[in-house]
C-alpha cells in the first residue's frame, strides 16, 4: 500500500504544482470536463474549477443542509470543500482531509481567497481519519476512494467518524465489467483513477461490511476511451481493446447511511 499511495501522492503533487487541471489527466477534457456549473458555485471564484482533479459533483447530490458538519476524504485543492462550506453556512463546519502538501498549500490559499471561515484543511490518510468517532453528518469525496490501495480501512473509518444517521454521499469511478489484465495492473492507471477502482458489487459489499444501510450506486457519466480526450488515462491500448472498454467504467455517485 506504501508504494501505492507514493506513486499517488508524488502524481498530485506534480499535477497541482504544474496546475494541470482535470482528474487524472493532463487534458482539460476527460473526466472532469465540465462537472460544475458557474451557476452552482456559490459565487466562488470561477478559476477553482483550473485546480479541480474531481470525477463528479458530490456537494450537488449530497443535499447538505445548514448547520451539517462535513468532510471531504482526498479534498485536493478545496473546490468542494469550500462549496460544501457555503452550503452549510456559519454554524456548520467542513474538513478537509488530504495527504499531499502540496494539495493542502493550495487549498489553503484558495481558502483564504474565498474569505471562508468555516473549513478547515487536514493533513492525513483517509485510511486512518484524524477525527474522532460519530462527529460527522456527511462524508463526502470526489474521485479519491479509487485510489486508496485499502479501502475496506477508508470506507471502515467513514463509517466511524459519522454520527448515526449520517451520509456517506461520494463521488467516484466505479467499474461496471473486470479491467483487463494488463490495465488492472498498471501502477500509472492506478494513479489515473482507473485500475484501483472497484466494480459495483465489490464497493456494495464493503459498504455493507461496514454497516452502511440504504446503499446505492448511480451512475453519473460513462467514460468512453476511444475518445481522444480519455487516451491518456490509460496507455499501450489498441482501438479494439478501447472499445471493449466501452460501458465498463463510470462515474458514480455511492450512497449509504450510518444507521441510527
Ligand atoms: C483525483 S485527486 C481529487 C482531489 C479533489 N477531491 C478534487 O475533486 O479535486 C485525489 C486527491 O486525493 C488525495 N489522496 C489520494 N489518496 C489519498 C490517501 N490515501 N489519503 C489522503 N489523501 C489522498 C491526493 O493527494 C489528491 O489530492
Amino acid at each position: 500500500m506504501q508504494d501505492i499511495r507514493e506513486t499517488v501522492r508524488k502524481n498530485y503533487a506534480e499535477k497541482i504544482t504544474n496546475k494541470v487541471n482535470s482528474c487524472c489527466d493532463n487534458s482539460q477534457h476527460s473526466i472532469s470536463k465540465d462537472l460544475y456549473l458557474v451557476d452552482n458555485l456559490e459565487n466562488l471564484d470561477l478559476a477553482l474549477i483550473a485546480t479541480s482533479f474531481g470525477c463528479g459533483n458530490p456537494t450537488a447530490l449530497a443535499h447538505l443542509n445548514q448547520g451539517e458538519v462535513v468532510l471531504d476524504l482526498g479534498s485536493g485543492a478545496g473546490l468542494d470543500v469550500l462549496l460544501a462550506a457555503k452550503l452549510v453556512g456559519p454554524k456548520g463546519k467542513v474538513y478537509g482531509l488530504d495527504m499531499t502538501d502540496e494539495m493542502l498549500l493550495v487549498a489553503k490559499e484558495n481558502q483564504k481567497k474565498a474569505n471562508i471561515a468555516n473549513a478547515e484543511f487536514l493533513k492525513g490518510h483517509i485510511e486512518d481519519i484524524p477525527l474522532p468517532d460519530n462527529t460527522v453528518d456527511v462524508v463526502i469525496s470526489n474521485c479519491v476512494i479509487n485510489l486508496s490501495g485499502n479501502k475496506n480501512e477508508v470506507i471502515k473509518e467513514a463509517f466511524r467518524v459519522l454520527k448515526h444517521g449520517g451520509r456517506f454521499a461520494v463521488s467516484d469511478i466505479v467499474l461496471k465489467k473486470p479491467l483487463p489484465e494488463k490495465i488492472a495492473k498498471d501502477i500509472l492507471a492506478w494513479a489515473g483513477c482507473i485500475a484501483g477502482a472497484l466494480l459495483e458489487e465489490e464497493y456494495k459489499n464493503i459498504l455493507t461490511a461496514a454497516g452502511f444501510v440504504e446503499i446505492d450506486i448511480e451512475v453519473t457519466r460513462e467514460l468512453d476511451f476511444t475518445k481522444q480526450n480519455f487516451k491518456n488515462l490509460i496507455d499501450g491500448l489498441s482501438l479494439t481493446e478501447r472499445t471493449e472498454l466501452k460501458s465498463s467504467i463510470v462515474s458514480a455517485f455511492v450512497s449509504g447511511i450510518k444507521p441510527c
